[in-house]
């Protein structure tokens, strides 16, 4: 009944739920079959457009569970694995690294091997597979704000693409640079990413691995900077800048990371890695001082009102300084481009977390509150 079977891991979550929104409703001839064990940041409103759709299905399942992932995969001729699934937040994997290694690292290593299992006890083997593993740019460490003639940043540089932007060093992260990761999230997502590589190079499974960039728009989880101040200054809440707010992020809107995924899996070509990314480089500050003007104005607040929510507090244990992604093999090779330049997606982001407070309050209700407390109450 339908052309192939596509399980997509993590697609409660927030990056996820959009690649099952796109490719649920692009490919009506594929199954999408969304695996996950629906932790904190699993939730299932998130997908309430497509889930009745004939070819969504949802299973509840972790992917340490060897066994039950192999079944799986079986029953429904799976031949193709997009894997989002994963401890994402830097702040809880310093608290909690043994989790980040448990799901990042054994979790994407049990799901490598249930995949080579199944595939291997096929006529046809690895033919017509594709394992894509979603990795992030922070596994490439931390980038210098410096420019080779001393000039203050931000400066107008110009990518290998050809194009023009902004950047606050001059250095980006390529595709052929070492790992250098520096906290337990990025080391475990390190790990993953080794074991991809490693089953391609040791079994010949047909694996891709892409790096993207920070990732900001709707249903991203609350703990997260931008959601997480946005919801902040409409409860006139304090904005906890780590640090000086100096530090340097690439943001990139989520459904153009959506898009890329979309592209690769079908496009790109077995054993490469890709960056994603919108050269799209800003300070953690100039942010929330956006944030906080477009909150304001779409509150009916005077703009800027609420600039004196902004608190100091203690930086981020081993900070990373900044992040700049360089994407312009993935632009140069498979033709991808960010649609959205960041002032819209800013704009539409803040418009959906003020018109879906109930989502808000729903994922920041109970358990989490409790853990959003411990962390900020002695700041
Ligand atoms: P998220 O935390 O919002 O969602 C993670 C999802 O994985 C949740 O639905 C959760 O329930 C599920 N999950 C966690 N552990 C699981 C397990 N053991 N078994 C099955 N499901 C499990 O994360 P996100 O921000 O959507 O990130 C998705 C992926 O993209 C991650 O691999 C992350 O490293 C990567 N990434 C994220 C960003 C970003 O800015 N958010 C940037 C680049 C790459
Ligand atoms: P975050 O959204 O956690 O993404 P990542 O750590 O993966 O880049 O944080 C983005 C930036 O914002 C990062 O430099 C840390 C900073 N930040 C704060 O200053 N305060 C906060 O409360 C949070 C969550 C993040």
């Amino acid at each position: 009944m339908f052309d192939r079977t596509i399980i997509i891991t993590g697609g409660a979550g927030f990056i996820g739920s959009h690649v099952v929104r796109l490719f649920v409703n692009k490919y009506p001839n594929y199954k999408i079959v969304n695996l996950d064990k629906l932790t904190y940041a699993g939730n299932l409103d998130n997908l309430k457009d497509i889930e009745d759709k004939p070819n969504y299905k949802f299973v509840k399942m972790d992917i340490c569970d060897f066994e039950g992932v192999l079944k799986l995969m079986q029953q429904e001729h799976v031949d193709g694995i997009i894997h989002l699934a994963a401890e994402s937040h830097v702040d809880r994997s310093i608290k909690d690294p043994f989790t980040f290694a448990q799901t990042n690292v054994m979790g994407t290593l049990s799901l490598l091997q249930a995949a080579k299992t199944y595939w291997e006890s096929l006529p046809e083997k690895f033919e017509g597979k594709r394992f894509y593993h979603i990795s992030t740019d922070e596994v490439y460490g931390a980038l210098q704000m410096t420019h080779p003639e001393g000039i203050e940043p931000p400066f107008t540089t110009k990518a290998s693409s050809g194009k023009h932007h902004l950047a606050y060093g001059e250095k980006f992260f390529t595709e052929d640079l070492k790992y250098q990761p520096h906290s337990p999230y990025s080391a475990s997502k390190a790990g993953s990413d080794h074991f991809v590589r490693a089953f391609h190079d040791t079994y010949g499974m047909p694996t891709i691995v892409t790096n993207c960039s920070n990732n900001y728009g709707p249903y991203q989880f609350p703990e997260k900077l931008i959601p997480l101040f946005i919801n902040n200054i409409r409860h006139r809440k304090p904005l906890p800048v780590y640090g000086k707010g100096e530090n340097v992020r690439d943001w990139l809107y989520v459904v153009d990371h959506a898009r890329a995924i979309d592209i690769i899996f079908h496009k790109g070509t077995i054993a490469e890695t890709y960056n994603i990314g919108g050269f799209n480089e800003w300070k953690n500050i100039d942010i929330i001082k956006v944030l906080i003007n477009t909150v304001d104005r779409l509150l009916g607040r005077p703009e800027g009102a609420d600039m004196d929510l902004i608190t100091y507090v203690t930086d981020r244990a081993g900070h990373d300084l900044r992040y700049a992604i360089d994407s312009t093999k993935l632009q140069r090779e498979l033709g991808w481009e960010p649609s959205l330049q960041f002032e819209e997606g800013i704009e539409k982001t803040v418009k959906w977390y003020l018109d879906n407070q109930a989502w808000v309050d729903n994922v920041t209700s109970g358990e989490y509150q409790k853990y959003y407390d411990s962390m900020y109450r002695n700041r």
